[in-house]
C-alpha cells in the first residue's frame, strides 16, 4: 500500500492531489496541517483549522459510483472505533447526534479521483467558522482527548480497501449506519428542492424518497433531517 504525503499549508488537499496526480500512486494519501480553502460538496469553502485530519486518497480507475457511500462507512467504522458514537447522514456526512464530526468528498476528472475526508479531529469547536460551529463537534470534544491523525488517516484507507471489496455488502453496512432512513428529510439540489420520507438507497447509492409526488429517486444533493 502506498504511503502518506504530508503538507504544511495548501488551499485544498483535493486541488492539490488533483495538480499534482501525474505524480501521485493510487492509494497515496495527502494529508495537511491546514487548509486556507477547503472545500466542500455545497460548494463552499473554509479554514481549515490545525488538529484537523485533512487528507485526501488519490484513486485512479476505480468505480467512483459507490465511492462516496463506501468512504462513509470507512469514515464511521474508523470513528465509532475512538468510542465514538456517529451515524451517516446521506449521502456521507458523520454526525453525532445532530452535529457533524466529518464530511466527504469525491472529485473526479477523467479517470484520476480525489477523495477527499475532513475530520473535525484534535481542536475544539471555537476554532470553526462562527456559521459552522454550532452545528458540529469534534474528536476532542466528544472524548476529551486526542488522536494520532496519521494512523486514524491509514486506518481509514485500509478499511475503504475491505468495503470497497465487499461490493453490495457495503451498501448494507451503510444503511445499518444511517440515521437517514426512515426520516423525514429535505433535499436541495440545483434544479428542485423535495420533501418526503426517505425510504432506501439504490444500488447506485441514490435516495430512495417517498414524496406527496411518488417515490423520487435523487442522485445528489444536501440532505436535511426535518
Ligand atoms: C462536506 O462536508 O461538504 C465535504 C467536506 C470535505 C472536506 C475535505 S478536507 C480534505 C479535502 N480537501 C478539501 O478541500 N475538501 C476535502
Amino acid at each position: 500500500m502506498n504511503g502518506m504525503l504530508e503538507l504544511d499549508e495548501v488551499e485544498s488537499t483535493n486541488s492539490y492531489v488533483m495538480e499534482h496526480a501525474s505524480d501521485m500512486k493510487e492509494w497515496e494519501i495527502t494529508i495537511a496541517r491546514r487548509q486556507t480553502g477547503g472545500r466542500g460538496r455545497k460548494g463552499h469553502t473554509w479554514k481549515s483549522p490545525e488538529g484537523g485530519l485533512w487528507m485526501t486518497v488519490f484513486l485512479k480507475d476505480t468505480d467512483a459510483s459507490l465511492l462516496p457511500l463506501s468512504a462513509g462507512v470507512a469514515v464511521a467504522e474508523s470513528i465509532m472505533d475512538l468510542g465514538i458514537r456517529t451515524c451517516l447522514k446521506w449521502p456521507n456526512d458523520l454526525l453525532v447526534g445532530n452535529k457533524k464530526i466529518a464530511g466527504i468528498l469525491v472529485e473526479k476528472k477523467g479517470t484520476n479521483i480525489a477523495l477527499g475526508i475532513g475530520i473535525n479531529a484534535n481542536f475544539h469547536t471555537d476554532e470553526l467558522p462562527t456559521d459552522i460551529r454550532e452545528r458540529s463537534t469534534t474528536i476532542l470534544d466528544e472524548t476529551g482527548h486526542s488522536v494520532d491523525i496519521r494512523q486514524l488517516a491509514t486506518d481509514i484507507r485500509n478499511r475503504l480497501v475491505e468495503v470497497l471489496a465487499m461490493h453490495d455488502m457495503g451498501l448494507s453496512i451503510w444503511k445499518d449506519l444511517s440515521c437517514t432512513l426512515g426520516r423525514r428529510v429535505e433535499i436541495t439540489s440545483a434544479s428542485r428542492k423535495i420533501k418526503g420520507l426517505a425510504l432506501d438507497v439504490d444500488k447506485n447509492g441514490a435516495l430512495l424518497v417517498r414524496t406527496e409526488k411518488g417515490i423520487i429517486r435523487v442522485l445528489a444533493g444536501d440532505c436535511r433531517h426535518i
